[in-house]
C-alpha cells in the first residue's frame, strides 16, 4: 500500500484504494457520477467497483468499444453528447474506469466539456496502473497521428486496485510490462535488473508502485513536458509510428507491444550516437527482445518514416528522440537522421525475432 503526491492530488495504491474512492464520493457532493468504461471494463471491473463503492450503484454509465480505435473525435462527441442529453453540469464527477484508452478520451473529454469537469482515473489494466492514469495527460488520435489533441489536465485523484488485474488477459499484462521496462531503464537501473532477471514472479503491486514513484518524480520535476519528462518518450518516437500503421492496416498491435520494439530500435540509435556503449545496448536489446510481438517482427523504414516525420517532439522539422545515455539515464531532444533511423531498422530486422 502506498500513496504518493503528485501535481495537487493523490494516487493511492493497494488494498485501501477502492475504500478510500468511496470516502472521496460521499464527502464530495457531486451534482451526478458518469463512469466511463469499455465493455471489458464494463464486465470485468464495474462490479468490483459497485461492491466496494455502493454510493456509486446510481451512476450513470458511459460505454465506449475497447481499444486503440476508440481514441477518436467520434467517440468525444458521443460521450459528450451523452453527457449533455444526461444533463450533466459543471459538477458532477466523472470516472474513467479502464485501461489507458479510457483515461486518455475520459480525462480528454471532461478536461474541456463545458469547460472542465472533474474527473478521476481507476485504472485496471497494468499499462495504465503503472503508467497512463498518473501525470495529467490526455488526447486523443486525429488524422492518423498519435494523441494529436488533447490537454494536459490532472484528475482529482488517481484510485489503483490491483485486484482489478486478475481478470486481465496475459497479452495486456506483457503490454503493461513494456512501461514498467521502459521506466526502469530511464531512470533506475537495480529495477531493471530486478525486472531482466528472468523472476516471474514479481508482485504486480510492488512493480506498479515503483513504476508510478518513477513516472511521479519525472512529472513533478517537470509537469509541462518541456525537458526532463519527454524522457518518458524514451522507445515512442517509433512506437507511436508503429501503433499508428498498425490502427490503419488492421494489425492490432497494442501500445506497449509496440514500445518493446520501438525500444530497441532507439536503444541502436543511442548506440550509433555514442551515448550507450555497445555492452549496455546489447543488455538492453537481449532483455527485450524475447518480448517482441509476432506482429513487429521485421519493420519497414518505408512505411513508418511518414509517421515519424509528425511526431510531436520535432521541431523545425528535425526528428528529436529521447534516447538512454546509460541504463538507468536519459536524454530528450537528440536530433536523430532518417540514416540513422534506416540503420537501426536494419539492425533490428536483422535479430531474427
Ligand atoms: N496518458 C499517458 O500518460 C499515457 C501513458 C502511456 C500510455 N498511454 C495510452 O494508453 C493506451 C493504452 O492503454 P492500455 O494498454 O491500458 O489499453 P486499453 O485501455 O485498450 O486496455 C487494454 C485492454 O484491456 C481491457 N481491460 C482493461 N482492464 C481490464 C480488466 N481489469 N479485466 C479485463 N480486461 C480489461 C480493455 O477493455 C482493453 O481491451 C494507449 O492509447 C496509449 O497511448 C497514455
Amino acid at each position: 500500500m502506498a500513496t504518493l503526491r503528485s501535481l495537487g492530488y493523490n494516487v493511492i495504491i493497494g488494498k485501501t484504494a477502492l475504500p478510500r474512492l468511496s470516502a472521496f464520493v460521499s464527502r464530495n457532493s457531486f451534482s451526478s457520477v458518469v463512469i466511463l468504461c469499455d465493455e471489458n471494463t464494463l464486465q470485468y471491473c464495474l462490479p468490483l467497483l459497485i461492491t466496494s463503492c455502493p454510493e456509486l450503484a446510481g451512476a450513470d454509465i458511459i460505454e465506449i468499444e475497447s481499444g486503440e480505435a476508440s481514441k477518436s473525435l467520434e467517440i468525444c462527441d458521443h460521450i459528450w453528447q451523452t453527457l449533455a442529453e444526461n444533463n450533466t453540469d459543471r459538477n458532477a464527477l466523472l470516472i474513467n474506469l479502464g485501461g489507458g484508452v479510457v483515461s486518455d478520451l475520459g480525462g480528454f473529454c471532461a478536461s474541456v466539456y463545458k469547460r472542465g469537469i472533474k474527473f478521476i482515473n481507476v485504472p485496471t489494466s497494468l499499462l495504465s496502473m503503472a503508467d497512463a492514469s498518473v501525470g495529467g495527460k490526455t488526447g486523443i488520435d486525429h488524422h492518423n497521428i498519435k494523441n494529436l489533441v488533447g490537454t494536459f489536465a490532472q484528475p482529482e485523484a488517481v484510485f489503483v486496485d490491483p485486484a482489478f488485474l486478475q481478470t486481465l488477459p496475459q497479452r495486456h499484462i506483457h503490454n503493461g510490462m513494456a512501461e514498467i521496462c521502459k521506466m526502469a531503464l530511464i531512470a533506475d537501473k537495480k529495477f531493471w535488473s530486478e525486472l531482466n532477471s528472468g523472476n516471474k514472479k514479481l508482485d504486480p503491486e510492488k512493480l506498479v508502485t515503483r513504476s508510478l514513484e518513477l513516472k511521479n518524480g519525472i512529472v513533478l520535476k517537470d509537469p509541462s513536458d518541456k525537458a526532463l519528462r519527454k524522457t518518458l518518450n524514451f522507445g515512442h518516437t517509433i512506437a507511436h509510428a508503429l501503433e499508428m500503421q498498425s490502427l490503419l492496416s488492421g494489425g492490432g498491435l497494442l501500445h506497449g507491444e509496440a514500445v518493446f520494439s520501438g525500444m530497441i530500435v532507439e536503444s541502436h540509435i543511442a548506440w550509433q550516437k555514442k551515448l550507450l556503449s555497445k555492452t549496455e545496448m546489447t543488455e538492453i536489446v537481449s532483455g527485450l527482445k524475447k518480448e517482441i510481438s509476432a506482429s513487429a517482427r521485421a519493420l519497414s523504414f518505408d512505411n513508418l518514416i511518414s509517421f515519424m516525420r509528425h511526431d510531436k517532439k520535432n521541431q523545425d522539422r528535425k526528428m528529436l528522440f529521447s534516447l538512454p545515455d546509460a541504463i538507468g539515464s536519459c536524454l530528450c531532444d537528440i536530433p536523430v537522421t532518417e540514416l540513422q533511423v534506416q540503420k537501426a531498422f536494419d539492425f533490428y530486422n536483422t535479430l531474427g525475432l
